[in-house]
């Protein structure tokens, strides 16, 4: 990955306004291409995100001898020749994840089902990363791993093949690692169980059955994947609905400046994406859901967003795991808002493609913000306008660089975000889509 790339962000000239068709889910593309390149069959996806991080994912198969055709020049749509379960073939060199973490821990899964021996790598931010979450319980399942620091560490090498069952109890409230053992449950001899210690975000669990996999949840919330022995490409093509972490940003910019009113069009809703919402009700904001329906089986439907004051609040730990990818735009939102955020039990945020807890800190603070870091979380104080013509760092993290164009609108200058690159990883049309409401935000080059 990129991390250079400059943004220079903010004031905004005026009211936000306008409808946008926000790009594909993050989470749900990278299933898409793998189930279907896992099927036996076809599997035509549409909707597809085409950031690097789902890209690099559809090159990982590719190494691996899957056909994949790109049906469009921007990549949204493509047809997947899947080779089923056992299938694939070794690569002839290291896979490289980039910057994806659900990449790299899902496809430990998929790895540790495989009779050959992979070695998978990612980009310096992933290469600090902790993965022993998600090679622990393969390694319990038979799969041989090594790694750096005892293999929590990238780059691994994973050698697979016969798994047996086990009933994971996750000590992290994480879908990545929910969804590695499941997947590779789909190799193992035996009813695959995992538990957790807070729903996540169940992406897995709805598309597996439309591959012919049933997936179970027991009353008391374990998971049990019975493997069939194999996956079938579905009749009908994949949509993938709109990503709500990519919607979140134009939600929070609506929400700060002042006569804004935008709609985001047929995004996702599903209940363990939409933390955020929960949270912004409870600040005050003023967002309403107008035609609902499904895609796939996703629920979905249009958010309307209006300019409102918005005000502090606790965020209850239960929405934490519910809205972990929205959290640097929120404290945006908190930065901005009256009276005190308080956010605990986050401590996940450090591990992500930065500390989020120091990066956002940091970067606010710059910009007059009144943030107190705590290990788990943060308190933050609002202020009724940030500070501009600062310097920040997004530390290459594509949420830190978008979170920061958002609090810019409502500072008294520019805001220039260094290391932003990243944001091509999850939303390369960003800058494109927030101009288009009337966001101020610009690329510039290092050094202008
Ligand atoms: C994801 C799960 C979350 C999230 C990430 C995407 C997924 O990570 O932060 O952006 O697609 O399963 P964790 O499982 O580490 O919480």
């Amino acid at each position: 990955m990129n991390t250079g790339g400059i943004l220079i962000a903010g004031p905004a000239a005026g009211a936000l306004k306008g409808a946008l068709m926000i790009p594909g889910d993050k989470s749900m593309s990278h299933r898409s291409v793998m189930l279907a390149s896992l099927a036996d069959g076809v599997t035509e996806i549409r909707g597809f995100l085409a950031g690097e991080d789902n890209v690099a994912t559809a090159q990982m198969f590719m190494a691996m001898g899957v056909k994949i055709d790109w049906l469009k020049d921007d990549k949204t749509a493509l047809r997947v020749h899947g080779v089923g379960l056992h299938g694939l073939k070794p690569a002839h060199s290291a896979l490289n994840a980039g910057n994806a973490g659900t990449c790299v821990r899902l496809m430990t899964g998929i790895l540790a089902g495989q009779a050959f021996e992979s070695s998978v790598t990612g980009d310096a931010s992933l290469c600090k990363r902790p993965m022993r979450r998600v090679v622990d319980p393969v390694r319990r399942m038979g799969a041989t791993v090594t790694g750096a620091e005892g293999g929590d560490l990238l780059p691994l090498t994973i050698f697979g093949g016969k798994l047996k069952a086990i009933h994971h109890i996750s000590e992290v409230a994480s879908a990545q690692v929910k969804s590695c053992v499941l997947l590779a449950g789909l190799y193992a001899e035996g009813v695959t169980r995992v538990n957790e210690p807070k729903p996540t975000r169940d992406h897995t669990e709805r598309m597996l059955p439309l591959f012919g996999q049933p997936v179970d949840v027991a009353l008391d919330g374990t998971i049990l994947l019975d493997p069939i022995g194999e996956l079938t490409a579905p009749e009908h093509a994949i949509d993938i609905p709109a990503d709500p972490s990519s919607a979140c940003f134009f939600a929070v910019a609506a929400a700060l400046v002042e006569g804004s009113d935008i709609t985001l069009k047929s995004i996702g809703i599903n209940a363990r994406r939409d933390g955020w919402r929960r949270v912004m009700n409870d600040m005050g904001a003023q967002l309403s859901l107008e035609n609902k329906t499904t895609v796939g089986e996703e629920p979905v439907a249009d958010l309307r967003v209006q300019f409102g004051g918005l005000h502090g609040m606790r965020v209850n730990a239960d929405d934490v795991p519910d809205a972990i990818d929205e959290f640097p735009v929120l404290f945006a939102a908190a930065a901005l808002a009256d009276g005190q955020f308080v956010l605990t039990d986050a401590a996940e945020l450090r591990v992500k493609e930065s500390d989020r807890i120091a990066a956002m800190a940091a970067a606010l603070c710059s910009t007059g913000a009144q943030i107190d870091e705590q290990p788990d979380g943060a308190v933050i104080d609002g202020v009724g306008c940030l500070r501009g013509n600062v310097d920040v760092d997004a530390h290459g993290d594509h949420r830190i660089a978008m979170a920061m164009a958002v609090a810019a609108q409502r500072a008294d200058g520019e805001v220039r975000i260094h290391n932003a690159a990243a944001i091509a990883t999850s939303f390369p049309n960003f800058v494109p889509l927030a101009q288009s409401i009337g966001m101020n935000v610009r690329w510039a080059e290092e050094g202008a």
